[in-house]
C-alpha cells in the first residue's frame, strides 16, 4: 500500500484528485490534509468516510501545512506528498496578499522540510507540487504561435502568482540543495464540479440561476486555457508515478477561449440573453492571455487531455452546478457573503 499525503484536499481540485486516486488505485490509501479555510469544504468529499470500497483507505486531517509540530508524524507515514494547499484566487491576492505569503511560500517551506526530514532523514519517495501557469506571466493577444513551455521565463504579475512562483523557487532549490525527490506540475486554468463559486465558470453560472447578470472584466478579450479538472488529475497522478524527478511538467487543455466567448457560451448554454453581461472594471494588473504548451509531458509521460473538448465538457459542467443547486447555495451563503459585500461594495459578486 502506497500512503499518498495529498495537502489541500478539501478544495476543487484537490477533492477531485481524491476521488480520482481511490478510484483507480486500489492500492493507494491517502492523508488529506486541509486547514478548511473559505474554500475547504469536507461538502466536496461527501459519502467517501462511509463508503465501503474507499473508508479504510481515506484519512482527513484538519491543519496547517505551515504547522511543523503536526507534519513531523504524518510525514513519518507518507510514501507521496501530492501538495495542493493553496491561497488561489487573484482578486483576493490583490485585496490582501498576507495569506498568500504566509500558506504558498511559508506553507511550502515548512512542508519541503517536513518532508525531507521525515523517515529518520531519508524523506519521502516523491514530492510533487501543483503549480500554475500564471507564474509565467503573461502573452500579448496577437501573438497566437506563443505559449508557456518550461523553459519560459518566471514573470508572475499578480500577489498569487508571485507566491506561487516563490514556492516553486523553493521547491527547485530543494532538488539541488538536497536532492530530494520534487516534482513540479504547472496547470491552466481549470474546470469541473466542486469549483468555488468565486472563480469565474461557477460564478457566472449560479448568479445567472440566481437571476443575476455577470460581472465581465474590463473588453472581455482576456483568454485563458481551459483543462478539464479530471485531466488535471491524471496528468497529476502521471507525473507523480512516472516523472522524472527535478523536473517541471507543464499542463493544459489545448482550449484557448476569450472570456467574452466563454461567457456566450455559458449563457447560451442556459438559455439566457447576452444582455445578461455586466461589463465591470478591469481586474488591476490583469493578465492578458494564458496557453500552455504541453507536448513535455504529451512526449516525456504519455498524457493528453481527453475531457477538456467544448462544447461537451462546458455543458456537462455548467448542468452539473444547474443539477447540484444545494452544494453551492450553501457555499454561497452566510459570513462568505458579507466578506464579498464589504470588499466589492458596487459590483455584482457572489453574494452581492
Ligand atoms: P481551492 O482554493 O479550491 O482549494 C485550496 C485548498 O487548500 C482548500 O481546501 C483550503 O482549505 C486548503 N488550504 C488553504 N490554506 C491551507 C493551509 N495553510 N493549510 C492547509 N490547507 C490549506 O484551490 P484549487 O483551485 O483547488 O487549487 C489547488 C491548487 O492548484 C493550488 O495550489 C493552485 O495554486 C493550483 N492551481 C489551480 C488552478 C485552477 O484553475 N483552479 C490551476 C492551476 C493550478
Ligand atoms: O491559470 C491558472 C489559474 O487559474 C490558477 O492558478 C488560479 O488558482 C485560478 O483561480 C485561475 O486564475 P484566473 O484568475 O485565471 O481565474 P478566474 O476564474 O478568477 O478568472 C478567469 C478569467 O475570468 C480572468 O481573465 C478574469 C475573468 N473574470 C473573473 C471573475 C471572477 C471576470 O471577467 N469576471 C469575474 O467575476
Amino acid at each position: 500500500m502506497t500512503t499518498m499525503l495529498i495537502t489541500g484536499g478539501a478544495g476543487f481540485i484537490g477533492s477531485n484528485f481524491v476521488r480520482y486516486v481511490l478510484e483507480n488505485r486500489p492500492d493507494a490509501s491517502i492523508i488529506n490534509l486541509d486547514a478548511l479555510t473559505y474554500s475547504g469544504n469536507l461538502e466536496n468529499l461527501a459519502g467517501l468516510d462511509e463508503d465501503p470500497r474507499f473508508a479504510s483507505r481515506y484519512e482527513f486531517v484538519k491543519g496547517d501545512i505551515a504547522d511543523r509540530d503536526l507534519l513531523a508524524p504524518l510525514l513519518d507515514r507518507t510514501d507521496i506528498v501530492i501538495h495542493m494547499a493553496a491561497e488561489s484566487h487573484v482578486d483576493r491576492s490583490i485585496l490582501d496578499s498576507a495569506p498568500f505569503v504566509r500558506t504558498n511560500v511559508l506553507g511550502t517551506q515548512a512542508l519541503l522540510d517536513a518532508a525531507r526530514h521525515s523517515h529518520a532523514g531519508k524523506g519521502v519517495a516523491r514530492f510533487v507540487h501543483v503549480s500554475t501557469d500564471e507564474v509565467y506571466g503573461s502573452l500579448p493577444l496577437d501573438r497566437p504561435d506563443l505559449k508557456f513551455t518550461e523553459d519560459t521565463p518566471i514573470q508572475p504579475n499578480s500577489p498569487y502568482a508571485a507566491s506561487k512562483a516563490a514556492s516553486d523557487l523553493l521547491v527547485r532549490a530543494a532538488f539541488h540543495t538536497f536532492h530530494m525527490p520534487v516534482l513540479t506540475t504547472r496547470c491552466s486554468n481549470n474546470f469541473g464540479p466542486y469549483q468555488f463559486p468565486e472563480k469565474v465558470i461557477p460564478l457566472f453560472v449560479t448568479n445567472l440561476i440566481e437571476g443575476r447578470k455577470v460581472p465581465l472584466y474590463g473588453d472581455g478579450k482576456n483568454v485563458r486555457d481551459w483543462l478539464h479538472v479530471l485531466d488535471h488529475c491524471e496528468a497529476i497522478l502521471t507525473v507523480a508515478e512516472k516523472g522524472r524527478v527535478g523536473e517541471v511538467y507543464n499542463i493544459g487543455g489545448d482550449n484557448e477561449r476569450s472570456n467574452l466567448d466563454l461567457t456566450r457560451a455559458i449563457l447560451d448554454i442556459m438559455g439566457k440573453g447576452h444582455d445578461m453581461i455586466q461589463p465591470v472594471e478591469d481586474r488591476k494588473g490583469h493578465d492578458r492571455r494564458y496557453a500552455i504548451d504541453a507536448s513535455k509531458i504529451e512526449r516525456e509521460l504519455g498524457w493528453r487531455p481527453t475531457r477538456s473538448a467544448w462544447p461537451d465538457a462546458l455543458e456537462q459542467t455548467v448542468r452539473w452546478y444547474m443539477a447540484n443547486a444545494e452544494w453551492w447555495r450553501h457555499v454561497k451563503s452566510g459570513a462568505y457573503r458579507e466578506f464579498y459585500k464589504q470588499q466589492y461594495s458596487g459590483r455584482e459578486r457572489v453574494g452581492a
